[in-house]
C-alpha cells in the first residue's frame, strides 16, 4: 500500500522538478486507481443509476466508465492532458457507454461541479486541501470519496481498506447558529430556543427549553441532509423522558418527527425549527 501510495508523491515530485517537459502543467501526475479500488470506491459511494458522477482529474476515464458500466450512474471526467481525454472517449465507446459518459479537457479548478451527487478523487494532499472549501458547497447529501489521500481534519464518515484506504464523506447541511424549534398539537405547542455548534459533520449545542435552564444536545449529528439530536425533558421531576429529534434541513427550515419517551409509553410528534441567528 506504502509502495503505492509513494509512487504518486514520487510521480507528483518528478512534474515539480521537470516543469520544462510538461506542455500543461496538472496539479498532479497520472498514476491510475487499481480496478477494485475504483470499485470500492463506487461501491462505498453508494452510487446508483440516479447518480452523476464527477472524476476530478480523471486520467484514462476508468472511474466514469465504471460508475456507468457497473452502476448505471452518468458520468464525467474533467482531465488536462489531451491525450488521456482521447483515451477516455475511446474507453468508453468500446465499453458502449459513451451515451452516459463525457470527458471535459478542462482545468477541475475551473469546472462547474454544483450538480454532482457522487465526486471521485484521487488527487495529492495540497489539491485535496485546494478543493475542500467547493466540495463543503455542493449540495448536502453529495457523496465524496477519494483513495489514499484523506481532507485532514474534515473526518471522513466512512473509511475502509481493501488494498489502499478509501475515504467518504458526506457533504453536511450547514446548521450552525440559532434555532426556535416548535413541537406538540396546536394550543399545546412547545417552544425550544436551540442553539448549534458545527464542525463539518460534528455537531453540539444547547437546547433551552420554554422555562427551563439551557441543557446540552445529545447524540446529535448531521449527515447530509438528515439531523438527529436527543434533548432530555426534565419539566417535570418525576417524569423525565428523552426527547428523540429526527430530521431533515432545507436551508433556513428543518422539520421531521419527535418521539418522547421509549417503549409502550412513546409518543410522536411533528416539529419544525427555523433559524432566528447565526
Ligand atoms: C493520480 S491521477 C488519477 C486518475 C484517475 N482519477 C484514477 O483515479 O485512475 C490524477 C489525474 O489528474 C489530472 N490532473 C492533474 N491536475 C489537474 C487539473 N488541475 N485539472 C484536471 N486534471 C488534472 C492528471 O493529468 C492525472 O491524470
Amino acid at each position: 500500500m506504502h509502495f503505492v501510495r509513494g509512487m504518486l508523491l514520487a510521480a507528483a515530485a518528478l512534474i515539480v522538478t521537470q516543469p520544462a517537459a510538461a506542455q500543461f502543467s496538472p496539479d498532479v501526475p497520472f498514476v491510475p486507481t487499481p480496478q477494485v479500488v475504483v470499485d470500492e470506491m463506487l461501491r462505498l459511494a453508494n452510487t446508483g443509476p440516479r447518480d452523476f458522477v464527477v472524476d476530478l482529474g480523471s486520467g484514462d476515464g476508468r472511474i466514469p466508465i465504471t460508475a456507468a458500466k457497473k452502476f448505471g450512474a452518468r458520468a464525467m471526467g474533467v482531465e488536462l492532458d489531451e491525450h488521456l481525454i482521447f483515451q477516455s472517449e475511446e474507453s468508453a465507446r468500446q465499453a458502449a457507454v459513451e451515451d452516459r459518459v463525457k470527458f471535459l479537457n478542462q482545468d477541475l479548478f475551473k469546472t462547474d461541479i454544483s450538480q454532482a451527487t457522487v465526486i471521485t478523487m484521487y488527487l495529492l494532499p495540497a489539491v485535496n486541501r485546494r478543493l475542500r472549501p467547493r466540495l463543503l458547497e455542493l449540495k448536502p447529501g453529495t457523496r465524496i470519496v477519494a483513495h489514499d489521500f484523506d481532507l485532514e481534519d474534515w473526518k471522513p464518515d466512512r473509511k475502509v481498506m481493501i488494498r489502499k484506504n478509501v475515504f467518504l464523506w458526506i457533504v453536511p447541511a450547514k446548521v450552525g447558529g440559532r434555532w426556535r424549534l416548535r413541537y406538540g398539537a396546536p394550543g399545546a405547542e412547545h417552544t425550544i430556543e436551540v442553539e448549534l455548534r458545527q464542525r463539518f459533520q460534528e455537531i453540539d449545542g444547547t437546547a433551552k427549553p420554554d422555562g427551563q435552564i439551557p441543557a446540552p444536545l445529545w447524540e446529535a449529528g448531521v449527515q447530509g441532509e438528515r439531523i438527529s439530536f436527543v434533548i432530555v425533558d426534565g419539566a417535570d421531576r418525576d417524569n423525565e423522558a428523552s426527547l428523540y429529534f429526527e430530521g431533515r434541513v432545507a436551508g433556513n427550515l428543518m422539520e421531521g418527527e419527535v418521539r418522547r419517551g421509549v417503549g409502550g409509553t412513546q409518543t410522536a410528534a411533528r416539529w419544525r425549527a427555523e433559524r432566528v441567528g447565526s
